[in-house]
């Protein structure tokens, strides 16, 4: 098993320890329930890095009051047998009181990136993973971050943070790792009935017509978005939140694409909320 660390002063030890020797130090933040997409990105830090530290951490200020924080899916003890077959030294697992302490109070507000979107229907969610990935920066000061494509928005968001706060870490984005029919993998997949898990694949489908009708030609974000509309909607007991059609890199929203874009869905299944997102070249 991974050594198992749940303060913060052996956890940035360790990782220091692990620099003063040469090596360099590879992080993956994560809140556990670990599939095969978390497990892509530590196996691609084991390639990078001569260390690699995962977090396990359910992060309750990304949580609105409404959500899942208390049901979500947590098991360490299988997390830790995960990451220790992809070959991960160190796993931070601390407890909510050690992150943040009674009287815990700064937040860190990246701006307009963090606000539409995925901000727009979680307005604290950004702020909460923020602030939650600048501390894991602090705890283990590592020499990069590994984050996953999946979660287009927070990339962006965490890049953000990283360039205006002068962080000294490397971010690493990972492609999507999906099931066999297309669906992106996801702790909140285990929620879905087997009906539900049935019907998510049309956010995918959705996507992957829109990718060929860029394929073929077309620029145009309204018909892209268009496309993905209406594969989705045909799906019933699929309710579509938003489409979006963004500058790579970015939340901007061109009228016409000129370079890579990310086609972004978000849907709900049931009372399931998820997201996908598909990356367009030039
Ligand atoms: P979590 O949802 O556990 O995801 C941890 C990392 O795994 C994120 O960078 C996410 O984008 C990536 N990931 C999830 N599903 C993936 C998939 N199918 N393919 C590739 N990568 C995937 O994202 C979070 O946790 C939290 O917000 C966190 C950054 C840890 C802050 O609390």
């Amino acid at each position: 098993l991974p050594l198992l660390l749940a303060e913060i002063d052996a956890t940035r030890e360790w990782v220091r320890g692990r620099q003063r020797a040469g090596e360099t130090v590879g992080l993956i933040p994560t809140m556990g329930a670990l599939h095969e997409g978390h497990l892509s990105l530590a196996k691609a830090a084991r390639r990078d890095c001569d260390a690699v530290i995962a977090s396990v951490f359910v992060n309750p200020t990304q949580f609105a009051p409404s959500e899942d924080f208390n049901r979500y899916p947590r098991d360490l003890n299988q997390d830790a047998q995960r990451l220790a077959a992809v070959g991960v030294d160190a796993v931070f697992a601390p407890a909510v009181e050690t992150m943040y302490p009674p009287g815990a109070a700064t937040s860190i507000d990246v701006g307009p990136v963090a606000r539409l979107f995925e901000g727009a229907s979680r307005p604290t969610h950004f702020a909460g993973v923020a602030t939650v990935v600048a501390k894991l920066f602090t705890i283990a000061p590592a020499d990069r971050a590994y984050f996953g494509q999946k979660d287009y928005q927070q990339t962006v968001v965490v890049r953000r943070m990283v360039a205006d706060l002068n962080l000294p870490v490397e971010v690493v984005i990972g492609p999507t790792v999906r099931e066999p029919d297309g669906l992106a993998m996801s702790s909140r997949n285990a929620y879905l009935s087997p009906d539900e898990r049935q019907r998510a694949v049309a956010l995918s489908r959705g996507l992957q017509a829109a990718q060929r009708l860029h394929a073929a030609g077309e620029r145009r974000a309204s018909t892209l978005r268009e496309c993905v509309k209406n594969v989705v909607e045909a799906a019933s007991g699929v309710e579509l939140q938003y489409v979006a059609v963004l500058r790579d890199g970015t939340m901007d929203e061109p009228e016409v694409i000129e370079g890579p874009a990310v086609i972004a869905v978000a849907a709900k299944v049931g009372a399931t909320r998820l997201i996908d997102n598909v990356r367009v070249e030039s």
